[in-house]
């Protein structure tokens, strides 16, 4: 006897099978089939044959592949008993709830007591696939290992990509090439990482960002994940996400997967991007002040680091606020005996030396002068040396001899005494000060992997946004160690990285761009003088990578000359002019011919208008510059385009050419064909060109 079901997303089908009451699986996903296509023969038609040398059938490759079956393959669920002895379970068809975007299924194994049930959600604005697991089990089990809903990869690939990276070099692409066998990614470190983005790209044969067929996939977990791409020896292949092995320590009755979110494009990695983006910005992120413009930034860290100096924020305030700045954050070193990084951490307490009269003071003087006023704090950390840890060094997770980073210790979210303490703590602090804003760090990995520590936080996260609900919360861990849909359900910005340096940001933000909009994602202007790699670039390629995403300043205003400081004014001005639709428009990475220049097409939703940023990283092979085509416009339509920094020409830019002297107007097929040809550049600047559909 035969099952199916169909999920439609107005660009994407996700069918699904089952035989004998079997355990689901895959039988297509692509773009959208016909309404009448019959699920019983693509059930049948999208069986593999059977030859010598195998079994007499082909165990199935099912949401969650069973041990028990024989699959070849890594199983979908490793699981024991409480005493130790594995589980092997025969899950057989129980139920199912199947609504116009949403299907659940659950099936039984009467014999191991457990219960699976897949959840699918498509989105039918977004084109985001929602997929998530559950076990339940008639007694605490333990649990190694459950995959969310297991989708099929395309045949029609040859190549993964994933993401790897480090501090201040976050979103690095790793492209490895599908063969017998899997690409295997299982992040321990107890947090999303710099080196463990969980996400994947698989684009099939001659995709680019802006054309062909690509799926996509994200796992939305705070804690680690772990990713299995396999290819089966009969040449199936599957896709694994889950969180982290062996990441769940106690045993339970219950366990659920996060939420898996995958798509399909038929426009290159773009439409993958896309459907994140807006998935992220309209569906997950929840907005405090959902009118409010996103304020520009100025965050003191890299101009005082922990020497506070009333006077001197205060100086440096309202020169931020000239500058144009409209939210101050107060970075590490208020609180405590906080004078360098060894000390104080989870002592919560303004420092009188530092702050004799509280945060009032400060925080008067940065509304007097139109900012509002936002705050670090690291919750979950603890240095030994703090007056918290003398009190209760119970407190912090792991042994006492382990390894600390960067002096601290990571507090243990699921002890609720902690969590108590501070929500006491932080209630206190958003109660008596107007505070508007909170940038939450984690700057260690855990001593040991535990699912209940990001569960612990996302309890304090969830309860202290009850409580303050007008507060907005960035999600930062050392810069980008902490970024996926988990958290930012939580959070509303991300720092994405460390590195103030434009020239490593753009790329950085560039490939973030696969899975993050501007709204969430914060980039800064930082010092000359680059802190995190001794760079020294010029001030109109530091404002323009920084206007590409939601805009800050992070240097210390006193450092600018007075050309250096209009300039900023000047990039600031044009950005709070456009940040409305850029906002809450998509970014589409270009498809630059040139190694040499990182481009992207920042696109009005209605289409109406978009900003090109060509970022040239280094300087170009060939001598003049090679046009860059564009994207996602009407063919038929005549654009107007104009340099936006027509000032930025150089002496060494000789020609006649086009932009150069002022507007042009083209048609849509023009510019997706030939493209847009630039003027000549010096290495390290931005052509910003904008554009309006006539
Ligand atoms: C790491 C963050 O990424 C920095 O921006 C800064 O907030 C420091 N921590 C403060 O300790």
């Amino acid at each position: 006897m035969i099952r199916t079901w169909r999920l439609d997303g107005p660009r994407q089908t996700l069918a699904l099978g089952s035989r004998d009451n079997r355990l689901a699986r895959v039988i297509y996903w692509g773009p959208r089939l016909p309404d009448d296509e019959d699920m019983g023969t693509i059930y049948d038609a999208h069986k593999i044959d059977v030859t010598g040398g195998m079994l007499d059938d082909n165990p199935e490759l099912t949401i969650c592949p069973e041990s028990s079956r024989t699959f070849p393959g890594q199983p979908g669920l490793v699981v024991a008993d409480g005493d130790g002895a594995p589980l092997f379970a025969r899950f057989g068809y129980e139920s199912e709830v199947l609504g116009e975007n949403h299907l659940s299924l659950t099936f039984s194994d009467e014999e191991t007591g457990l219960v699976y049930t897949a959840h699918f959600v498509i989105d039918p604005v977004t084109n985001i696939l929602e997929a998530k697991a559950v076990l339940e089990a008639n007694r605490p089990v333990r649990l190694h290992w459950l995959a969310a809903p297991v989708l099929p990869a395309p045949q029609y690939s040859d190549e993964l990509i994933d993401f790897t990276g480090r501090w201040c070099g976050e979103f690095q692409t790793a492209t490895t090439q599908w063969s017998a066998g899997g690409r295997y990614r299982n992040n321990r470190t107890g947090r999303t990482g710099h080196e463990a983005f969980p996400g994947l790209i698989v684009p099939c044969r001659g995709a680019t960002n802006t054309q062909g067929e690509a799926y996509a996939f994200h796992y939305g977990w705070s804690g680690g994940h772990r990713m299995v791409a396999e290819e089966l020896p009969d040449g199936r292949r599957q896709v694994q996400f889950g969180h982290a092995n062996g990441t769940e320590t106690e045993p339970g009755t219950r366990f659920d997967t996060a939420t898996l979110y995958a798509t399909y494009s038929d426009t290159g990695l773009n439409g993958c991007a896309v459907a994140y983006q807006r998935h992220l910005r309209d569906r997950i992120v929840k907005w405090p002040n959902p009118d409010r413009p996103r304020p520009v930034h100025y965050n003191c860290w890299e101009a005082v680091y922990f020497d506070h100096q009333l006077p001197v924020l205060k100086d440096i305030a309202a020169r931020a606020a000239t500058l144009g700045a409209e939210r101050f954050v107060l970075d590490d070193g208020w609180f405590g005996m906080r004078d360098d990084d060894t000390r104080a951490l989870a002592d919560w307490q303004v420092d009188p030396r530092k702050y004799p009269d509280g945060l009032g003071p400060l925080i008067d003087h940065v509304h007097s002068v139109g900012m509002a006023f936002g705050i670090w704090l690291e919750p979950e950390m603890i240095n030994p040396d703090s007056n918290t840890y003398r009190l209760h060094p119970d407190w912090a997770l792991g042994y006492r001899d382990q390894i600390l980073g960067r002096q601290q210790m990571c507090l243990d979210m699921s002890n609720t005494a902690v969590r108590d303490y501070l929500f006491e703590q932080f209630s206190d602090l958003l109660t008596n000060n107007d505070i508007d804003y909170i940038k939450w760090d984690h700057n260690r990995v855990l001593p040991m992997p535990d699912a209940n520590q990001p569960r612990g936080t996302y309890a304090l996260l969830d309860r202290l946004r009850e409580a303050f609900p007008k507060v907005e919360i960035e999600s930062c861990a050392s810069g980008g160690g902490r970024i996926d849909f988990g958290i930012l359900q939580r959070t509303q910005r991300v720092w994405l990285s460390d590195s103030n340096d434009a020239l490593e940001r753009l790329q950085i933000q560039h490939n973030a761009a696969l899975f993050l909009p501007l709204a969430i994602t914060g980039s800064h202007v930082g010092p000359r003088e680059c802190h995190t790699s001794g760079r020294v670039l010029d001030i109109r390629f530091r404002a323009w990578v920084a206007a590409q995403r939601h805009l800050g300043f992070e240097m210390d205003p006193r450092e600018l000359t007075d050309e250096e400081a209009q300039v900023l004014t000047q990039v600031t001005t044009w950005w709070k002019h456009n940040r409305d639709w850029m906002t809450r428009g998509d970014i589409l990475r270009l498809d630059s011919t040139d190694p040499a220049v990182t481009a992207e097409q920042q696109m009005a939703v209605d289409g109406s208008r978009f900003v090109v940023f060509a970022g040239k990283a280094a300087t170009s092979a060939q001598v003049s510059p090679r046009p860059l085509r564009l994207t996602g416009l009407d063919p038929a339509a005549q654009y107007r385009l104009d340099l936006a920094n027509r000032e930025d020409i150089t002496g060494l830019s000789r020609g006649t050419q086009g932009l150069k002297d002022g507007p042009i107007k083209v048609s849509g097929r023009y510019l997706m064909t030939q493209g847009v040809t630039l003027p000549w550049s010096f290495p390290d600047r931005m052509w910003v060109v904008e554009g309006e559909r006539i």
